[in-house]
């Protein structure tokens, strides 16, 4: 159980990200949800984690800015008095072919995925070095573990974020943090619209089906309350 814990999702208004914070939310989490534009979600989720009586609130904030996320942190440490658990789930996708791939879009996943996470990372960790606690959980993809066409920006994103996690669980493991990933294989969410409807991807699934949100975030929380796991990367893909 998490009561008493407080919890920061990223991307928490919609999809995995709103699975995550009102699973941590039932297991006795109060959540933070950052959300990037959709306030109205944002705040349906947070309603939806307070039915768990946590308390929950919603922060607009780009993950890829760095100042941006400094005022947020410091403006839920001073809501919630400190930070036990981070996820970051924030992510886009801009896919294209590599020949064709234009500038921006590979910046720009590149600026949201990883570089979100280390903002997140960067100034979350002092609070939880403080207390000598705290757990981090990173979504990564399958794309960053065996890559896909069509998608070397996520892709380079996504394994970016393997390393981030591998390096940061060994910096921060003699201080009591962990630091864990979540490999998500085709999940049901406004992200993968269009896609999953393809016979021949479901076919590629060994368990013949996408995955739901909802059990990405049982392993995030799983994660969230390991107390001898750091480093790893966990995927929840039906056995791809
Ligand atoms: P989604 O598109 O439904 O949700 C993404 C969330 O991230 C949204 O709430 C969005 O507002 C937020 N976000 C985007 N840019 C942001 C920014 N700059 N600052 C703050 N928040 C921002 O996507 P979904 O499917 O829920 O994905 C969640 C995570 O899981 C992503 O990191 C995605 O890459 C990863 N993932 C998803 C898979 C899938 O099959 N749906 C498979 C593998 C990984």
């Amino acid at each position: 159980m998490l009561t008493g814990k407080v919890a920061v999702v990223t991307g928490g208004s919609r999809g995995i990200g709103a699975a995550i914070a009102q699973k941590l939310a039932s297991q006795g989490a109060n959540v933070a949800v950052i959300y990037a534009g959709n306030q109205e979600l944002a705040h349906q989720v947070c309603d939806r984690c307070q039915d768990h009586a946590v308390t929950a609130r919603a922060y607009r904030c780009n993950v890829a800015d760095f100042d941006q996320v400094k005022e947020t942190v410091a403006q839920i440490k001073a809501d919630f008095g400190t930070i036990d658990i981070l996820v970051n789930n924030a992510g886009i996708t801009r896919d294209g072919l590599i020949l064709m791939m234009k500038e921006e879009a590979f910046d720009e996943v590149l600026d949201v995925n990883l570089k979100g996470a280390f903002n997140l990372i960067r100034h979350c960790a002092g609070i939880m070095l403080r207390k000598k606690a705290g757990a981090i959980v990173n979504i990564t993809s399958v794309s960053g573990l065996v890559g896909n066409p069509g998608q070397a920006n996520y892709s380079a994103a996504k394994a970016g974020l393997v390393g981030l996690t591998k390096s940061v669980a060994r910096e921060l493991a003699p201080k009591g943090i962990t630091c864990n990933a979540v490999a998500p294989g085709f999940i049901e969410t406004d992200m993968t619209r269009g896609l999953i409807d393809n016979p021949d991807l479901v076919k590629s699934i060994p368990m013949g089906r996408v995955g739901q949100a909802e059990e990405v975030a049982e392993a995030v929380a799983f994660l969230a309350q390991a107390s001898y796991i750091t480093g790893q990367v966990l995927p929840v893909d039906g056995g791809m």
